[in-house]
């Protein structure tokens, strides 16, 4: 297993180029089994979990490629309908394959995909969705199965707004028989990307960058042929190092648009912010100020953003707090940064977090990829030498991120480590 050392206390200058978004390209790959032929998805980062959704395409008998940021799939000779749990348990979002599975073949068998480090994680509104649109689907020893289906138009309202069951619904309602009326859906950027790329392969679409969408199922799609969206998590990574190391530097390729409520948390912790086209360029204040942030569905401020955002908390001047309102329990990287000497109470799904005027390197533990983001954030300031260990969380969704950031002045390097 891999590991990074990293030597605080560099500080950050010059431009990184901002991958493709993970939580965008996953789905749309998952997507490709609507329709049969050679789908191209470009812009597409390299990550361990887009390599899994590849998996799991292949195990289903779809032929993928990678020509450098390029993926090709190839999903004429489909001919298995099941993701086994040895995939669907390493990344949950293997189960976006059930809805195109039903809608295209009738037939899908999805391992459940159980519990994760921060938490259940439900998936009972995907189900509910998929039944209401007459899936009638079953559980049988650990796997959502669905026989002879033939998907028909719903009114569905989703009690809590979820990123994952709108796109499983949206993608199964577009060849659905007649009009699916979904309600409440989440307007995540992935998401407005996923329906913006199904209504060009043909899919009738209403109400995009709404909460109410409304389908009318198709009979048919042409294949995908598309530019994966910037990844805003990866964007507001890099400048929340930027903001505890006080540098100055740009990141390219994003879209700021999609980072409107983080810009506004740094700027409250005393960034300079300079949105541009395609480009936002972040000075860090000496010495953050202290901010409460509270974690919302889009356009509030990001779950996948509460760890990292933590980490600059951690050495700003005063006591801040931070509520994860979507998963009350995603708070594994607290005892993690505590080594490195933040000092972050608990009370239910808030932490408080008094701000320290250093941080010490430590070894640590990364626990899942956000979490190991906030250890890499908060090892750039600390004081000597930390050790990530378990780095493969970090490797599911931050393409090359060592490279990224010793080109930014950073001293980090990768070793592999024995037994960890
Ligand atoms: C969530 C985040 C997403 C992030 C991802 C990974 C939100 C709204 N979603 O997406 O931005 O990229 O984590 O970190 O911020 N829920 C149910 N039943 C379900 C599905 C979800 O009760 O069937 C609940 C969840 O427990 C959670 C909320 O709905 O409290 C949002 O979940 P959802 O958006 O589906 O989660 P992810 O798709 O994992």
């Amino acid at each position: 297993m891999d590991a990074l050392i990293i030597r605080g206390g560099q500080r950050l200058s010059g431009r990184v180029e901002i991958s493709g978004a993970k939580n965008a390209a996953l789905p749309l790959m998952a997507a490709t089994l609507l329709t049969s032929g050679v789908h191209t998805l470009r812009n597409m980062p390299l990550l361990s979990d887009t390599r899994t959704m590849a998996r799991v395409l292949e195990t289903l008998g779809a032929k993928v490629a990678f020509h450098g940021h390029t993926c090709v799939v190839d999903t004429t000779n489909v001919a298995s309908y099941e993701a086994p749990y040895d995939l669907v348990r390493t990344m949950r979002a293997s189960v976006y394959v059930l809805g195109p599975l039903l809608a295209r073949f009738g037939a899908a068998r999805v391992s459940l995909p159980g519990g994760c480090a921060w938490g259940p994680r439900p998936i009972n509104l995907h189900l509910d969705g998929l039944n209401a649109m007459n899936a009638n689907l079953e559980i049988d020893h650990g796997y959502v199965v669905g026989h002879d289906v033939r998907l028909k138009g719903a009114d569905f309202h989703f009690s809590v707004v979820s990123v994952g069951a709108t796109a499983q619904l949206m993608m199964a309602a577009v060849l659905a028989e007649g009009v699916t009326s979904l309600d409440n859906v989440a307007i995540e950027p992935d998401i407005t990307a996923l329906a913006e790329v199904l209504v060009q392969c043909g899919a009738e679409i209403e109400g995009i960058g709404s909460r109410q969408l409304t389908i009318r199922g198709v009979k048919h799609l042409w294949p995908i042929e598309t530019s994966i969206i910037p990844d805003r998590v990866e964007g507001a990574t890099f400048l929340a190092a930027a903001a505890i190391t006080g540098s100055g530097l740009s990141i390219g390729n994003c879209e700021p648009a999609h980072l409107g409520v983080v810009l506004r948390v740094l700027e409250q912790a005393g960034c300079e912010v300079l949105a541009g086209e395609r480009e936002v360029t972040v000075r860090g204040p000496v010495r953050p100020a202290a901010i409460n942030v509270v974690t919302e569905p889009f356009p509030g401020f990001p779950t996948d953003m509460q760890a990292q955002i933590m980490a600059v908390c951690a050495v700003a001047d005063g006591t801040s707090t931070i509520t994860d309102n979507i998963y009350l329990d995603r708070f594994s990287h607290v005892p993690e940064l505590a080594r490195l000497g933040a000092d972050v109470r608990m009370q239910n799904n808030v932490a408080i977090v008094k701000g320290v005027e250093r941080l010490s390197g430590a070894p640590v533990m990364a626990t899942d990829i956000r979490a190991s983001a906030a250890l890499v954030i908060a090892a750039l300031v600390a004081e000597g030498e930390t050790k990530i260990s378990r780095i493969y969380h970090l490797d599911r969704g931050y393409e090359a991120i060592e490279q990224k950031l010793v080109g930014l002045g950073a001293d980090v390097k990768r070793i592999k480590e024995s037994g960890a």
